[in-house]
Order: structure tokens, then sequence, then C-alpha cells
């Protein structure tokens, strides 16, 4: 770990969090401030990597010295992901991605007036980026995935990662406990590294720079 230790290296990162368009004026989001996706990019460039972090809605200043691409939707994340991933050694999906995404956008502002006192969405299921790109690897290439959960049992915790690491297919699994205070938002960040057979391979908590600096350790 250190200076230039990843030159060479192409690390494709996706940080922030998608926003799923309702109508040309309100969108779903998640909480997620893309501090931590924004960190290992950081961290990657420093150490020598050349990084496109394809940034989603981000509230900090994307770093100086890498190749950002915006998405703002799960749909423009995805496009994003699929144009980047063929030329990358390493792919990292730190991004919130919506889960699911409104059945049809409106062409126009929905109406109080139209809808009454109770509005009903539908929502659809979006593909899951993660498990395509792990899918699709090239060979030699490393995927890593994020899971952000509120449970507050650790073992609980660790089970649904490691549940989570089979599912998604990824290399590593880089679980982190999230809440109201905690995780997104935070200065800071805790997280358990799991590998794909869900055994733990780091367990880092400080700065999410700190934290970003032990995540990219493991391809050093
Ligand atoms: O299933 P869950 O959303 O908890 O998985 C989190 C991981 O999967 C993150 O790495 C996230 O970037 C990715 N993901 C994805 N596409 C989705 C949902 C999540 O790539 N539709």
């Amino acid at each position: 770990a250190g200076p230039g230790d990843l030159a060479g290296k192409r690390i494709v990162i996706s940080a922030g969090g998608t926003r799923e368009p309702l109508d040309p004026v309100r969108f779903l989001g998640n909480r997620s401030s893309g501090k931590q996706g924004v960190a290992l990019a950081e961290a990657a460039a420093a150490r020598g990597a050349s990084v496109v972090l394809v940034a989603a809605n981000l509230e900090v200043p994307a770093p100086k010295n890498v190749d950002v691409r915006l998405a703002s939707s799960a749909a423009d994340l995805e496009r994003a992901m699929l144009l980047a991933a063929p030329d990358a050694d390493v792919i990292i999906m730190a991004a919130a991605v919506a889960d699911y995404g409104p059945a049809e956008v409106r062409p126009e502002k929905i109406k109080k007036d139209d809808t009454g006192d109770t509005l009903v969405l539908t929502l659809v299921r979006n593909p899951d980026i993660l498990a395509g790109l792990a899918a699709a690897r090239k060979p030699g290439q490393v995927v890593i995935g994020f899971a952000a959960e509120t449970e507050t049992d650790p073992a609980l915790l660790l089970e649904l990662g490691r549940d989570k690491a089979a599912r998604k297919g990824c290399d590593f699994l880089v679980l982190n406990r999230v809440g109201w205070s905690e995780g997104f938002a935070s200065e800071r960040n805790a997280v358990t590294v799991l590998d794909s057979h869900g055994d733990i391979v780091i367990e880092a908590s400080g700065s999410k720079m700190s934290v970003a600096g032990r995540i990219l350790d493991l391809l050093s």
C-alpha cells in the first residue's frame, strides 16, 4: 500500500445515489452523499490508478485527476457502467442504486387537484447493475460491491452480507450499517469486507478516506 502501487490499474467507481424521475420536477431518491465512493476515487488516483468516476448526484465535489461521468437515474448509471466496464481492471459499485423506479414517468407535473388525497405510485424493479457486471466480468477483472444495511444486530448484519455476497457474485462485498445518522451522510464509516465465500477479509473504521485506503489495499 502506498504511492504509485496502483499505477497502470484502470478503476471504474460508481458513487452517490440515483434519482428516479416521477415527473419533470420530482424524483424518488436516497440519502447517499457519495462521500465513500468519492474517497475511493481520490485515494485510487493518488496511488496512481486511472479512475473513471460514475457520479450520481454527489453532495461532495468530485476529485481532480479522475474522469467524471454524470449519471442521475439507475438507467443512466447502468449505461455509464456498461460503457466503462470493458476497459476496467477493477469495478467498484459504491453508488446507492434505486431498487425500484416508477413504472411511468409522467410528461407533466403530477397535480394534487387531479389525484385527490391519496396518490398510489406503481414501482418496478430496476435491473441489478452489480450482479450484471459481475456475471459479465472478463478474466482477471475484480468486481467490488457495497451493501448498506440498517440491521443493528452484528450477527444478522453479517448474515445479510454473506447472502448478498453470494447472490451478487462479486469478488468482494463492503458491508456497512446505515441509519438516520450513520453511514450515508457521515464523515466516518465502519465496514466489514467479505470475499466471495462470505469470509471476512477486512474490518475497518475511521474516516471515509482511511476506509477507502484499506479497501484499495485489496488490489495492490
Ligand atoms: O441489493 P442491494 O441494493 O443492497 O445491493 C447493493 C449493491 O448492489 C451496491 O453495490 C449497489 O451499487 C448495487 N446495486 C446495483 N443495482 C441495483 C441495486 C443495487 O448495482 N439495482
